[in-house]
């Protein structure tokens, strides 16, 4: 399954979610070469804990902010799959797309445009884009540490 929808996630309260200027201030966790694409960041301590909670393992939690068009990929680090929750689209209608390789995609094999602020499971190990964005995607992921994976370190520990 490309895209599943998740229940067992609560809707995230306003006052736990940041503006991006706070985002941003945290520092990206991501290689900076991709910063014009991509970037990724710590949540809150508060969020950290609110989301934590709804989970037997240790996860890790980070905004996500897309501001150009990705390139086809898997993600790094050989996840599976992530959870994500959207706090803002990036524009109307932009759809996650799933292709046939990486090296040389030539069919969509699966797409959906997922709906602001309901969690969704994506694969994440299937190569895969997003069509462009007109402002700044953000979401929430959510995902569990590999061996090999750095837990995040929580704000103000
Ligand atoms: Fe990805």
């Amino acid at each position: 399954m490309y895209y599943e929808e998740i229940s067992f996630l609560p809707h995230v309260p306003d006052r736990l979610i940041d503006d991006l200027t706070t985002i941003r201030a945290r520092g990206n966790l991501f290689d900076p070469q991709y910063e014009h694409f991509y970037s990724c960041f710590l949540v809150s301590r508060e969020l950290k804990i609110f989301l934590q909670n709804y989970f037997e393992h240790t996860i890790n939690a980070r905004y996500q902010v897309i501001t150009a068009q990705l390139p086809i990929h898997v993600d790094a680090g050989g996840l599976i799959s992530k959870y994500n929750y959207l706090l803002d689209t990036g524009g109307d209608a932009v759809e996650t797309r799933w292709w046939d390789s990486v090296t040389n995609p030539k069919t969509v094999v699966y797409k959906h445009c997922a709906p602001l602020k309901h969690w969704h499971k994506l694969t994440t190990d299937i190569p895969h884009d997003i069509t462009p964005v007109a402002r700044p995607r953000i979401s929430i992921e959510i995902h569990m540490p590999k061996n090999d994976y750095v837990t995040d370190i929580m704000p103000d520990e």
